[in-house]
């Protein structure tokens, strides 16, 4: 008998993506490095050295940029898919800061062949473009992201496969030279600095080319051998290239969906979505944001929240928790769990404001304006809720919580119609709290 009648039976490791909730630095880090003990791999699939994620163990304060944060747990296997784009500069940096701290990377770590290169050039660009832009600037990180996807999209990338083919690498980037020399003359009267680039980053090849290979086939048979995938989201939903404040937004995919594409890994593979917020929000660049907090709440919360950015050092804005945000983020990544993290900022927080909906022009709407336009001009609607006023580091268990802090989160589980599957109360590894029963734990 032909096969088109075989019964197949689909098996389903598991494969949980933790993405970003708001605009990145819910603690993603955080979160990747306390699941990470229960997957075999931890992948990152978009963006590049714009994302910090901070892991504080044992008194050790790790940062991890393009690395996935899975890489600090002995025995783990970590991939840098081909939905990410590489400054090979920055990468070696840190594999030299991991190599420090006696992390161990060798032949556990994979880079895809297929990953996007950033050149000194895109960094000059995004420079160039955020100046250009003036009072409108987008607030990048100036690591040349940006213009890096442009030139993925424009279909005249180089990628790391690339690289490691010296005839190829030379001829291409060339290429892309003489392009990218006539454009920066034009615009802005000289051409580019471009001295000494081919031999450096044919110098940098050498560096990396142990870790190279096609990250695509080696996830997809761990799955089809039944081991388990992380997907480590980086920025968030509200930065999303589609779905976030755009134009205020970085230039990839950051919700869920683009671990499909960022990994060459089927959609129909995900098995989970967790997304992380903080117990209010932050945002760092321009953009609208509609529960900024006025000036002397932001100040404490981003003296007690250490609100400065990870990469960049610039102090971030703060804002009341925004549940229309939430919503949005639940609806796009398909998020099952949430993880709330920062409770403890709040525990001297006499009254905790919370932002149920939005009113535009006097109406109330529930959904997200597409555009920033009307977004900056939105009025929430605030609940009030009391604080707790009591230290929260260091509790294990939810009932052990205050009730105030117990409500806080029951009204926010409530409200987004979710689970929250992990609280955390501190940013060491053990300040963190499972309920147990919950869709998270069953992951561990
Ligand atoms: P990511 O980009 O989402 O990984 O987040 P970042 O690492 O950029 O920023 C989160 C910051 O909050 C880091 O400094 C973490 O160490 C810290 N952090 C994470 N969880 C907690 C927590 O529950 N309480 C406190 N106080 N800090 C936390
Ligand atoms: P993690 O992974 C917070 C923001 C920048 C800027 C916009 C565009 O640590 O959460 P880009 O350099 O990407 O072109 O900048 O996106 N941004 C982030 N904000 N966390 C991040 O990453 C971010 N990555 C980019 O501040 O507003
Ligand atoms: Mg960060």
């Amino acid at each position: 008998m032909c096969g088109v009648l075989r019964v197949t039976q689909k098996t389903r490791t598991k494969a949980v993506a933790v993405i970003g909730a708001q605009w990145g630095d819910e603690g993603k880090g955080k979160v990747v490095d306390y699941l990470a003990s229960s997957f075999d791999y931890t992948a990152r699939y978009a963006g590049g050295h714009n994302a910090g994620h901070t892991v504080i163990f044992n008194g050790h304060r790790y940062v991890l940029q393009l690395i996935p944060s899975g890489i600090l747990r002995p025995e783990k296997k970590a991939v840098i898919g081909p939905g990410t784009v590489v400054d090979p500069l920055a990468l070696v940096s840190e594999l030299d800061n991991l190599k420090e701290s006696g992390i161990d990377v060798q032949g556990r770590l994979f880079l895809s062949n297929r990953a996007h290169l950033i050149f000194p050039y895109h960094r000059e660009m995004d420079k160039a473009a955020e100046a250009a832009r003036g009072a409108a600037k987008i607030g990048t990180t100036s690591r040349g992201i940006g213009p890096a996807y442009e030139d993925k999209m424009a279909r005249r990338g180089i990628r790391v496969c690339d690289l490691l083919d010296e005839g190829r690498f030379r001829e291409r980037l060339e290429r892309v030279l003489t392009e990218k020399n006539a454009i920066s003359s034009a615009a802005y009267g000289h051409p580019l600095e471009t001295r000494g680039l081919v031999e450096e980053y044919l110098e940098i090849a050498g560096r990396i080319r142990d870790l190279v290979t096609d990250t695509t086939i080696i996830l997809n048979q761990a799955l089809d051998n039944g081991e388990s995938v992380l997907f480590e989201g980086a920025q968030g939903t509200m930065l999303d290239i589609d779905h976030g404040t755009y134009p205020y937004v970085t230039s990839s995919n950051a919700t869920s969906g683009g671990a499909s594409p960022g990994l060459g890994v089927a959609p129909t593979r995900l098995s989970g979505v967790i997304g992380v917020t903080k117990a209010y929000t932050t945002r760092v660049g321009s953009g609208p944001f509609p529960t900024e907090m006025v000036d002397l709440d932001a100040q404490e919360v981003r003296a007690r929240g250490n609100e400065f950015g990870a990469v960049t050092g610039r102090p971030r804005r703060c804002g009341w928790l925004d549940l229309v945000v939430l919503r949005y983020a639940k609806m796009l990544n398909g998020v099952d769990s949430f993880v709330v993290t920062k409770l403890d900022v709040f525990d001297s927080q006499p009254e905790i404001q919370i932002c149920t909906g939005y009113r535009y022009k006097g109406r109330s709407i529930k959904e997200m304006p597409p555009d920033v336009e009307t977004l900056a001009q939105i009025e929430p609607e605030y609940e009030t809720l009391p604080g707790w006023r009591k230290p929260t580091p260091g509790i294990r268990e939810i009932k052990d919580l205050p009730t105030p802090a117990r409500d806080y989160l029951n009204f926010i589980s409530d409200e987004v119609q979710t689970e929250i599957g992990m609280v955390s109360t501190g940013p060491e590894r053990d300040a963190t709290i499972v309920p147990r029963g919950s869709q998270l734990a069953a992951w561990l």
